[in-house]
């Protein structure tokens, strides 16, 4: 093949145009310059080609060399992704450190993102003469204690498989040979590629009707997003969109978890992995990046290679999907890459849509989103897998009508607006109870009826509604006083506020706070909404004196009902409240 090669016309920031290029594709990656930096072709004209650059442009001159590769933009996929830490292309940050002997990326750096000497030992599950499918299973490899990777025969290609080779090998080394149905010989390795801009395919889509347990007690009973659904969580700054995801990412149950730190500042994605390698499963007690695969691209590396970290990631994801896992990623922040699409959009001279962004944001967003779902794998077994995703969106000044949250909105059915008014009072997480919203509440009731209890999709609307109507009643608070409110009025007041501050308040940094059950949350939730129960059917006696349910000791019980453990003494409890408070009749 000979190599299409073109010279360097113009230098705009990360967006270089380079002539001679007839005959390269769009989306092809090209080295850029004598230092070999790595560009992605983003349009064609004649023979001039706009290349989004993923390294740092600076000292690049026109005149230099451009090299068309020849390959998509891609991921390598095979054993050795957990537990490692990329940059947005996919090249391992540690390795790098160790190769450029400094904590900065050194450009046009090439070290393999899986290693190419490791021995992983396969275990053949197919028999030489299967007749073999794409996404059939072809061997396993423990690659962690927590994850066994499934070497999965590629999606598009389909025969007989005419031998396969147990032991150790790299993943270089050809595992198994497929007759093709194609007519031609197929040698499969454990390292295998996929374009990022193409989502793998999938048997079938499934509705979502299992939520994502994440232990956040705001999150799984009032705004539940569901494996294989698609929440965002947009928030000013400060608000919490990063404790909140990376409670996410240590606390949920998905089995495999890719976290993209996507244009934040470079300090914050430090403490997440210097803190993460220390941190252990808590429904495992192993460690939490044997798990996880961490993209880092911080505030201060290249700006369009924040693109690349959001594809590279979910494409990641996807592929742990495909092996049967439920995986959940998140992106911190999606509001970044926007920024990024806006910068090489206006470098192109696009017309720009709302707020400069190009006309094709909305796209890109719904784009990256419907990559989440539930599903049924490719592959003879009908394995299920899911792909929850999370982003979080950085609206400037909080004003949630701007482009970037109101294109993830249109495509998200779980919205967790962070309050910036909340978190000054320290009231986290900040998830305001009032304008979020999940839309898979109903399919996942179900679930809550058969593994919590019967009564805890009604004792979830309760809750809410009180808290609709105590903001209400501030309202009338504010203009006429307390002493306006009926006793009827005061419970709902007295209830609410329990409801904020002993059930949906949570410290993430607490390590008893910070996880907390579904069966827990149900007992929590029902302790506080016994104090509604059993007021209503004293209140309206006739001289009844409002402040002696106020001074019930047990109220501070339930105050505490957090500190419980089993079932039994939250039914112990709700009983008591039920009967210390009937006693006032
Ligand atoms: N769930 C939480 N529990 C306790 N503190 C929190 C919680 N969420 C946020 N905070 C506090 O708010 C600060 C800012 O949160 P952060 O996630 O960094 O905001 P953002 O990413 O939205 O800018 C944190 O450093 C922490 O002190
Ligand atoms: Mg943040």
């Amino acid at each position: 093949m000979s190599k299409i090669q073109g010279k360097v016309i113009k230098v705009a920031g990360p967006l270089v145009v380079a002539d001679g290029m007839a005959g390269a594709k769009v989306f092809e990656v090209v080295r850029v310059s004598h230092m070999g930096l790595v560009g992605e072709i983003i349009e064609l004209d004649g023979d001039k080609a706009s290349i989004q650059v993923y390294e740092d442009t600076s000292g690049v001159a026109p005149g230099e060399p451009v090299v068309a590769t020849g390959d998509t933009m891609s991921v390598e996929l095979a054993p050795g992704l957990l537990e490692s830490i990329y940059d947005g292309i996919q090249r391992p940050l540690t390795e790098i450190e160790k190769e450029s002997k400094s904590a900065f990326i050194a450009r046009g750096i090439d070290v393999p993102g899986i290693s190419r000497t490791k021995k992983w030992d396969f275990k053949p599950v197919a028999k030489e003469g299967d007749k073999l499918e794409g996404g059939d299973i072809l061997g396993e490899v423990e690659e962690t204690v927590l994850i066994t990777h499934k070497v999965m025969v590629p999606p598009q290609i389909s025969g007989t498989l005419k031998s396969i080779k147990k032991g150790e090998h790299t993943v270089e080394e050809v595992v198994a040979v497929i007759d093709g149905d194609d007519g031609k010989t197929h040698e499969i390795k454990m390292l295998q590629r996929w374009s990022i801009r193409i989502p793998r395919p999938v048997a079938e889509s499934q509705v979502p009707n299992r939520p994502l347990i994440t232990g956040t007690r705001s999150i799984d009973t009032f705004f539940s997003v569901a494996k294989g659904g698609a929440a965002c969580i947009p928030g000013p700054f400060g608000a919490g969109k990063t404790v909140t995801q990376q409670s996410l990412a240590k606390y949920c149950d998905a089995e495999v978890i890719v976290y993209i730190g996507c244009g934040e500042r470079g300090n914050e994605m430090t403490e997440v992995l210097t803190e993460f390698p220390h941190l252990k499963d808590p429904n495992t007690g192993e460690p939490l990046m044997k798990r996880t695969i961490m993209i880092a691209n911080t505030s201060n590396m290249p700006v369009a290679a924040r693109e690349a970290s959001i594809y590279t990631g979910i494409t990641i994801a996807e592929y742990y999907r495909d092996m049967g896992y439920n995986v959940a990623l998140m992106a911190d922040s999606t509001s970044r890459w926007a920024e990024a699409m806006r910068e090489i959009s206006g470098r192109l001279e696009e017309m720009p849509g709302e707020e400069g962004y190009p006309a094709y944001l909305g796209s890109r967003i719904a784009g990256f989103y419907e990559r989440a779902g539930s599903v049924t794998c490719k592959g003879q077994d009908q394995r299920a897998g899911s792909l929850t995703v999370v982003g979080a969106v950085s609206p400037p000044g909080g004003d949630l009508s701007e482009p970037v949250t109101q294109n993830t909105l249109r495509v998200n059915k779980a919205f967790w607006g962070l309050d910036a008014g909340l978190a000054y009072k320290r009231h986290f997480p900040s998830i305001n109870w009032l304008n979020s919203y999940s839309l898979y509440t109903e399919n996942i009731s179900d679930f809550w009826a058969k593994e919590v209890a019967e009564d805890f999709a009604e004792n979830r609307s309760q809750a809410m509604t009180l808290l609709q109507e105590e903001s209400k009643l501030e309202e009338i608070v504010k203009l006429v006083g307390m002493e306006a409110l009926s006793n009827r009025e005061r419970l709902v007041l007295l209830v609410a506020k329990s409801v904020r501050e002993d059930f949906l308040f949570q410290n993430a940094f607490d390590a008893e706070d910070a996880y907390t059950p579904l069966k827990k949350q149900y007992g929590i939730l029902k302790s506080i909404l016994a104090i509604y129960k059993a007021g209503l059917k004293v209140i309206s006696g006739e001289d009844f004196e409002f402040k002696n349910l106020q001074a019930l000791p047990v109220l501070q019980e339930v105050a505490k009902a957090k500190d419980l453990k089993e079932s039994a003494e939250f039914e112990a409890l709700a009983q008591k409240v039920e009967s210390e408070i009937s006693n006032l009749k």
